[in-house]
């Protein structure tokens, strides 16, 4: 399962892209808002950072309006793919943008299964399941990616699945589970996944025996 970072931090992108473990990384408006700087520069810095795809969402309500966004964001950067809607305009863009303009396209926003099919047979390259939001109103994430999961290998479908929002270690692993081929996370989760505290107390239990040990 490969790793994304949800973040717009170009620093925090540094500190993660040095564990080796980074695949990439996804924005959102609120994210770029939170970052305080302007869109495009935000976006190039970060694909400079990471050779993965880095996500930058595409704003506007018709599908030409969409395809003429996304084709300005992609030329920012070769390892930029486009964030479109989960909606019928949307998804006519992702058609136009995958087959004939040859961007990558990530669907966002996706809350069901069959919203996830209707990315994939759109031609998506990725699709993102947004799983925290959903367990806000109701407790149906786990059954949400095991049935998208189950979808792309029933038909074969290429897109590759996103776990979203994710706020818990609880969540990666339901990912982990269901064998989802993303898991895209803010910071706090990324570098919390690396601790344990009988990680911790071992380890110093250790560093003080060490210093008994005959040198
Ligand atoms: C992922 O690509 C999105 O940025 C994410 O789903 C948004 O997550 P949030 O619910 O934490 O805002």
């Amino acid at each position: 399962m490969k790793i994304f970072l949800d973040t717009a931090d170009a620093e925090t992108v540094r500190k993660a892209q040095a564990t080796g473990l980074l695949d990439g990384v996804t924005t959102n408006p609120t994210k770029v808002a939170q970052s305080g700087r302007k869109f495009r520069e935000v976006v190039a810095e970060i694909c400079g950072i990471t050779p993965g795809p880095v996500s930058a969402e595409a704003m506007g309500e018709t599908a030409e309006q969409l395809i003429a966004e996304a084709q300005q964001i992609a030329a920012i950067a070769p390892n930029v793919v486009v964030k479109i809607p989960m909606t019928m305009a949307g998804l006519t863009a992702v058609g136009v943008l995958e087959g004939e303009k040859n961007i990558r396209v990530n669907v966002t926003m996706a809350f069901s299964s069959t919203q996830a099919y209707l990315a994939m047979k759109a031609g998506a390259s990725y699709v993102s399941i947004v799983l925290s939001r959903l367990d806000a109103i109701a407790n149906e994430s786990d059954i949400l990616i095991e049935d998208a999961v189950t979808v792309k290998q029933n038909f074969g479908f290429l897109t590759e699945i996103i776990g979203a929002s994710l706020k818990t270690q609880n969540h990666v692993l339901s990912c982990l589970r269901a064998g989802v081929d993303v898991v895209t996370i803010p910071e706090g989760l990324f570098f919390q996944m690396f601790e344990h505290p009988l990680t911790d107390a071992a380890l110093a239990q250790f560093a003080e025996d060490w210093e008994k040990v005959p040198k």
